[in-house]
């Protein structure tokens, strides 16, 4: 037997116990006659001593031991004189009597500590040593937390889980596939798929009304912080529904998270239009822990001589409680804020109401006090707040508006990752139109249904179509996602045309569902949440590579195993493939 307990099981009730421990050695400390390691494993770290008086050959060898060597002991174990709150071991120590090294150690290339040394490149590439540190293990606890409570909360209401394949055939989701060639089947590729969308609704076809799988999904688009190659999915499918059902569902399950992964009781979510979300937030993810709604002053602050407000089709502003004492300076680096690409502003107007009543602005020249007071009045401002006001063509505008609303969050500290406030977002537009391509894509997927009193729109007015879609968004991270679907062949047909797919194409691509709908298709519906990243909210950070085992970095490069790399000759051949070397700069 390699060990009796865990490094982070003895209690003083186990004083003069005789015990067996393994673990890493996490540091030691030579005091002259006596030797301490900390001996540590997923559950703990319990001290070790050793006695040069009574075991001078056992210190010796103890004192050999290099960091993150692999023992095993047998001991002891003895109540503490310096007891130490803060380890569940604390009040005992084990007197060693035995020592076998079970392997050696080299070296880590950083410090396995809360607080490492390591860089992040470092980390990614030795992976298997920053997942012993504390914060990672208590990620992927808490990440098996979530996801056993998630497949409990399924299985009482009678989900079943069911696995889809990875090999198919691509399933338009907005973003590339990864493709992967056939052997069997020269010059032929399978797609792994973006999320098991069709073959859900297949099963709903099959009959298996209430489907759900904890799935790895995989896109190829550019990386961020909340975003990865491979991902994993609650992707969740039921038949004989409407969307009031699919809301009430995956609403119950989010508070059954709180409630059982954090203890919080979460009151019911509010529920906000698209169209509701942009008008006051600028973004279809509402951070809504705090107000700062947006108000719009097109028209108080229009045809009265300010030339960039007379060409905008909209201006619009937030309040900043309490910050019209801002500096000049600080005033200016809200400006450039503004104006850095990514968000994208031309300038930004002020409005301090200072603590006497007046009010101090950028567009004093243009104008009065009196001017400048109306608009105050109607953001309800008062004294000591400062107003940020943006203007231009109302889409990009808005945008930028929620750009500067979350900056100016940061900075008020308002946005306090303990805190949190979900919603729903409803009533996505169908279609979107994309300016490159000069044509209408599906804002969802191509899979979702018009609201029925809108169907007559698309052939008028195919960009206000409104779907029967909607978004789990919290703390403005969207979260989750899905929609009724099309359940009829005519209406699925009729998208595609809209899709701008050739009657021949559509069956080409996506013939098996259209073929499926004439057999007797349920109307269905589902949602998928994006498991890595409740997962991170949960545990309060913004990335998720943190709650992944083994991620990628931002190029999409898995540093540990170093892939992707080439494959040998061999394997391309019997593919029938060939590298073609070409120059190109990746868009
Ligand atoms: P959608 O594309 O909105 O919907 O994806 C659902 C959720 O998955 C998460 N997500 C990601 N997480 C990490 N990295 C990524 N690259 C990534 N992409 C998406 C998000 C998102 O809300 N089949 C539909 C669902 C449905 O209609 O039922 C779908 O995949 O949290």
């Amino acid at each position: 037997m390699l060990r009796t307990h865990n490094c982070g099981e003895l209690r003083i009730s186990d004083i003069g116990k005789t015990i067996k421990l393994s673990g890493w050695v996490q540091r030691s400390r030579d005091l002259g006659g006596m030797t301490f390691i900390d001996l540590r494993d997923r559950y703990g770290i319990t001290q070790l001593v050793f006695n040069m008086e009574t075991h001078a050959v056992l210190c010796e060898q103890a004192r050999k031991l290099g960091r993150e060597y692999v023992i095993q002991i047998g001991g002891l174990v003895a109540e503490r004189s310096n007891k130490n709150a803060k380890l569940s071991t604390g009040e005992i120590e084990v007197i060693v009597e035995q020592i076998v090294v079970l392997n050696k150690a080299k070296t880590p290339p950083f410090t396995i500590e809360d607080e490492t040394d390591g860089g992040e490149e470092l980390r990614m590439k030795y992976r298997y040593l920053d997942l012993r540190r504390n914060p990672l293990r208590k990620a992927l606890e808490l990440r098996h937390k979530m996801a056993i409570t998630t497949r409990n909360y399924l299985d009482k209401l009678g989900f079943l889980d069911i696995e889809t394949p990875y090999l198919i055939k691509s399933t338009p989701e907005g973003a590339r596939d990864f493709i992967v060639p056939s052997r069997m089947n020269s010059n032929q590729f399978y797609a792994l798929p973006q999320s098991p969308q069709t073959f859900k609704q297949l099963l709903m076809v099959a009959g298996y009304d209430r489907y759900y799988q904890i799935v790895k999904c995989f896109r190829d688009e550019d990386l961020r912080a909340d975003r990865q190659p491979e991902f994993t999915q609650i992707d969740c499918e039921m038949a004989f529904v409407e969307q009031e059902d699919i809301l009430n569902t995956f609403e119950g399950l989010t508070r059954h998270l709180f409630k059982e992964v954090k203890g919080l009781e979460i009151a019911a979510f509010p529920r906000m239009t698209y169209s509701d979300a942009m008008k006051y937030y600028g973004s279809d993810k509402p951070d809504i822990r705090f107000g700062m709604r947006f108000v719009e002053l097109n028209e108080l602050a229009k045809n009265l001589g300010f030339s960039i407000f007379e060409e905008a089709e909209l201006i619009v502003g937030i309040k900043a409680e309490g910050l019209a004492e801002y500096s000049r300076k600080q005033l200016d680096q809200l400006t450039d804020f503004v104006k850095k690409p990514q968000i994208g502003a031309k300038g930004m107007v002020y409005v301090k109401c200072n603590a006497d009543g007046s009010f101090k602005s950028s567009v004093d020249k243009f104008y009065t006090e009196a001017q400048l007071k109306t608009w105050a009045d109607k953001f309800e401002a008062k004294a000591g707040d400062l107003l940020l006001i943006l203007s231009g063509n109302e889409e990009s505008v808005r945008k930028q508006l929620g750009g500067l609303r979350l900056e100016i969050a940061n900075q008020l500290g308002l946005r306090n990752p303990n805190q949190f406030a979900p919603l729903w977002v409803l009533d996505f537009p169908l279609l979107e139109w994309n300016e490159d391509s000069k044509r209408f894509f599906a804002m969802h997927h191509p899979f979702t249904s018009p609201k029925q009193e809108d169907i007559a729109l698309l052939d008028i007015d195919p960009g206000k179509v409104r779907a029967n879609a909607y978004d789990l968004v919290i703390n403005g991270v969207e979260i989750g996602g899905g929609s009724i679907r099309i359940h009829d062949r005519e209406l699925q047909k009729l998208m595609f045309k809209h899709l701008g797919f050739t009657e021949e194409e559509a069956q080409a691509q996506f013939g098996f569902l259209m073929d499926a709908f004439e057999y007797g298709a349920p109307p269905h519906g589902g949602v998928a949440f994006g498991f890595d990243r409740i997962t991170s909210l949960f545990g309060g950070s913004d990335s998720i590579r943190d709650y992944i085992a083994f991620p990628k970095n931002n190029s999409g490069r898995d540093m540990m195993i170093d892939s992707p790399s080439p494959v040998a000759q061999e394997q391309l051949d019997e593919l029938m493939l060939e590298i073609v070397k070409v120059k190109k700069t990746i868009q």
